[in-house]
C-alpha cells in the first residue's frame, strides 16, 4: 500500500512531463501555423523594382465585392493584370497573379483607394471579357485589375461551389486606350491538353505592352470540372486612339490552337465549351469608329451579376 502513492506520483510526474512535451509540440505547431499564416498574409504582395508585382492568392481572399472597393487580390495603383499562375494545379486554382505597372502618365493616388475610378465586376464563369457590347461606353477600354474568391485556396474547379468567380475590370486612365486590333488569347494548356503548370515561373501571361482584358473558365471535356482555360491579352495604346478601329476577327475555338488531328478533340457535346468569340466586328456596333468621342470616363457600372 505504501508504494502505491509514490507509484502514482511517479506516473503523474511522467504524465505532466508528457503533457509539457505535448503542449510544447502543440505550441510550436500552432506558432508555426500562426506565423506561417501571418507571413502568408502579409507576404501576399511581392513588389519588384521592375514595375512587376506578384500576388499570392492564398489567404488573400474576400474584401468587399464591389467594383469600386479594394479586393485583396488586386493590382496596385497604375498596374494591370498581365498573367496568372496555378503552381501545379492544372488551372483548377488561381495561385498567383502577375500585375505590371502600365500607366506611368496616370497621376498616383498616393495609396488612396480607388486607384482607378471607373470599375465594374464581371464573373468569369460565364462572362469572359471586360468588354460588353451592350454596355459599350462603360466597358470599352477596360482591363482586369482584380479577382475574388470565397475560399482561401482560390479553388475554381468545383461545379456549384466555385460558380461565382468575380473579377474586376477598370477603365484605362486618361491618355490610354486598349488597342482591340491587337487582342489575342493565351490558352492555359498546350495542344495536347497539358496545362502550363510551373511552381516558380509564370507561363500564362501577356506579351510586353499587353494587359489582360478577358478571362475564361471552362468545363474540361475529360475531367468534367472547371479549369481556367485562357486569358485574353490586348495592347495598351498611349495617346489618341486610332480613328478607325478594326477589331480583330479571330475567334477562339479549340481548332485555333489544335488541328483536327488533335488526339483528344472534344466531342460535339463539349466542343461548344471551347468557343469564345473575341471582341470582333460582330460585337461592335455597326460603323463604330473608335472610342475617343463617346468615352468620357464618367460612366460607371455597378456590380454585374
Ligand atoms: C495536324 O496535326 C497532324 C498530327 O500532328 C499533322 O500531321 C498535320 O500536319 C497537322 N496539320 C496542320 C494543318 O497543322
Ligand atoms: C457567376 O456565374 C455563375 C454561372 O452562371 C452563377 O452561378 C454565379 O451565381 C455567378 N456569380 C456571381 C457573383 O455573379
Amino acid at each position: 500500500m505504501a508504494h502505491q502513492p509514490s507509484g502514482f506520483s511517479r506516473l503523474r510526474w511522467k504524465r505532466s512531463h508528457l503533457d509539457c512535451f505535448l503542449s510544447s509540440v502543440l505550441f510550436l505547431l500552432l506558432a508555426d501555423y500562426v506565423d506561417n499564416a501571418a507571413n502568408r498574409y502579409y507576404g501576399v504582395f511581392t513588389v519588384y523594382g521592375t514595375g512587376d508585382t506578384i500576388l499570392q492568392t492564398f489567404h488573400a481572399h474576400l474584401g468587399p465585392l464591389d467594383g469600386n472597393r479594394r479586393w485583396h487580390v488586386e493590382c496596385l495603383d497604375g498596374e494591370a493584370m498581365v498573367g496568372i499562375g496555378d503552381l501545379v494545379d492544372d488551372f483548377q486554382k488561381m495561385a498567383q497573379v502577375w500585375c505590371k505597372f502600365m500607366f506611368p502618365n496616370k497621376p498616383p493616388t498616393n495609396g488612396l483607394y480607388p486607384y482607378y475610378p471607373n470599375c465594374f465586376v464581371r464573373n468569369y464563369t460565364t462572362q469572359y471579357h471586360c468588354y460588353m457590347a451592350k454596355d459599350h461606353d462603360v466597358s470599352i477600354n477596360t482591363f482586369i485589375t482584380g479577382i475574388y474568391d470565397d475560399d482561401f485556396q482560390f479553388w475554381t474547379f468545383r461545379l456549384g461551389q466555385d460558380n461565382s468567380q468575380p473579377y474586376k475590370c477598370c477603365k484605362t486612365p486618361l491618355g490610354y486606350y486598349i488597342d482591340y486590333f491587337s487582342c489575342y488569347y493565351m490558352p492555359t494548356k498546350d495542344i495536347y491538353g497539358e496545362y502550363y503548370d510551373h511552381t516558380s515561373m509564370f507561363l500564362v501571361f501577356c506579351a510586353t505592352d499587353h494587359v489582360m482584358t478577358g478571362l475564361g473558365k471552362k468545363i474540361n471535356a475529360w475531367g468534367r470540372d472547371y479549369h481556367v482555360d485562357w486569358i485574353q491579352c490586348c495592347r495598351v495604346g498611349v495617346g489618341i486612339p486610332p480613328r478607325i478601329y478594326r477589331p480583330p476577327q479571330h475567334t477562339y475555338t479549340y481548332d485555333s490552337y489544335a488541328n483536327h488531328s488533335y488526339p483528344n478533340k472534344p466531342s460535339g457535346q463539349y466542343a461548344a465549351q471551347y468557343q469564345g468569340r473575341n471582341l470582333g466586328a460582330q460585337m461592335m456596333p455597326r460603323g463604330f469608329l473608335g472610342s475617343e468621342r463617346k468615352d468620357h470616363h464618367h460612366n460607371q457600372l455597378s456590380a454585374v451579376s
